[in-house]
């Protein structure tokens, strides 16, 4: 079920939480502190089962890729959470997890014990595919490989897989996601909100507005400034149209010449942008971890939302942490499935 940022219901449901989270960082206290550096842990969550209407073709799957990674493992697991809650046919979404660590004796047996009943695979991401490749850009996070690791999925993901959903770790969503699923792409190899009002002309550099041969990308189109932490990709199209190359063609110019400022999306906005297959703006509520250098506190925006996107520098469960959270924190803390926040919960 999709709720509205009706003001009142927002402040009830906020206030709700924030007794009960109160009263939560009044009992961490009195938690031995796990030593750094060890995998938390994670309780394990409940099965989740099919609606009645719920389809049994092996083509009717649900994809979703995201990456994974140690840093963000915790927001992984709350964003996994979030989309088996919300789904009428939550047995019936495979999950597919990029992970530099895959390898990682570890992390298979830390998802597997939080979710038992999950159907998900894990593939290997080798950092050395890009690491030559990537500039660095305005904010360290931004620079690590896996963020580049949506350039490659077409590749990394076997041939039967057709369609995906791609998530940031992240997000939350809190609509089924079968609705997403079901966009028509028309022909196009990509699908996300749009935000043509957006100053797209600020994700490029003067240098890149410049030069008229490099301007001339966006000739013949109007480009429109979208979030690449939710697309929906036909991979099948991106395999054919070669549009991992693409991408990386302009990661190689931006090594010659500073073209943008951010980590990987500027490239893909080059390729894509002004070509894609909008989506309605409820499936990207983006920005929720404030601007890139400051993770400043932001609201929400007025209308409808299905996803909550907690882009930008400050992520949700480390300010929940630090107990200096954002208003906006207290609607992903509800799928947080560290053990520390569960014992503090229950008591
Ligand atoms: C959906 O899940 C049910 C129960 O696990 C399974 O029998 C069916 O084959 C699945 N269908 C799809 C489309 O994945
Ligand atoms: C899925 O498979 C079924 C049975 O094999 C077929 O009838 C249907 O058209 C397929 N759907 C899609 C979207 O390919
Ligand atoms: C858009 O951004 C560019 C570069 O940052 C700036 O020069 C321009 O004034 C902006 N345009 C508007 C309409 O705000």
């Amino acid at each position: 079920m999709a709720y509205r940022s009706s003001t009142s219901s927002l402040l009830s449901l906020l206030g709700l939480l924030s007794i009960i989270l109160t009263s939560a960082a009044a009992i961490r206290l009195q938690i031995t502190q796990r030593p750094t550096g060890v995998a938390p842990s994670f309780r394990e969550a409940p099965a989740f089962r099919n609606g009645a209407k719920c389809s049994s073709h092996a083509n009717d799957t649900i994809h979703i890729v995201m990456p994974l990674d140690t840093n963000y493992i915790r927001g992984t697991m709350a964003a996994v959470l979030s989309i088996l809650q919300h789904s009428t046919c939550p047995e019936n979404v495979s999950f597919h997890f990029l992970s530099v660590h895959h390898l990682d004796s570890e992390i298979f047996p830390l998802i597997k014990s939080t979710f038992p009943f999950l159907r998900f695979k894990m593939y290997g991401f080798d950092p050395n595919r890009v690491r030559g490749k990537i500039s660095k850009s305005i904010r360290q996070a931004l620079d690590q490989p896996l963020n580049y690791a949506r350039i490659y999925m077409a590749d990394i993901l076997p041939a039967d897989v057709k369609r995906v959903i791609y998530l940031d770790s992240d997000i939350i969503v809190v609509d089924d996601v079968a609705k997403l699923w079901g966009v028509v792409l028309k022909g196009r190899v990509l699908a996300a909100p749009e935000y043509c009002h957006a100053n797209f002309t600020s994700y490029f550099t003067e240098a890149f507005w410049s030069d008229g041969e490099l301007a001339a990308a966006f000739e013949g189109r109007r480009p429109c400034y979208f979030n690449t932490g939710v697309m929906v990709v036909d991979v099948e199209r991106w395999r054919r149209g070669g549009y991992t190359r693409r991408v990386e063609e302009w990661m190689a110019v931006q090594k010659q010449k500073r073209i943008y400022q951010l980590g990987s999306l500027p490239p893909i906005l080059l390729v894509f942008a002004g070509n894609i297959k909008g989506v309605d703006h409820r499936w990207n509520q983006h920005g929720l971890g404030g601007d890139n250098l400051e993770g400043r506190c932001r609201g929400l925006h007025p209308g409808p939302i299905s996803l909550l996107h907690w882009s930008g520098k400050g992520k949700p469960w480390l300010r929940l942490d630090s107990r200096r959270p954002c208003t906006v924190d207290y609607l992903w803390a509800p799928y947080d499935l560290h053990r520390s926040s569960r014992v503090a919960l229950e008591e």
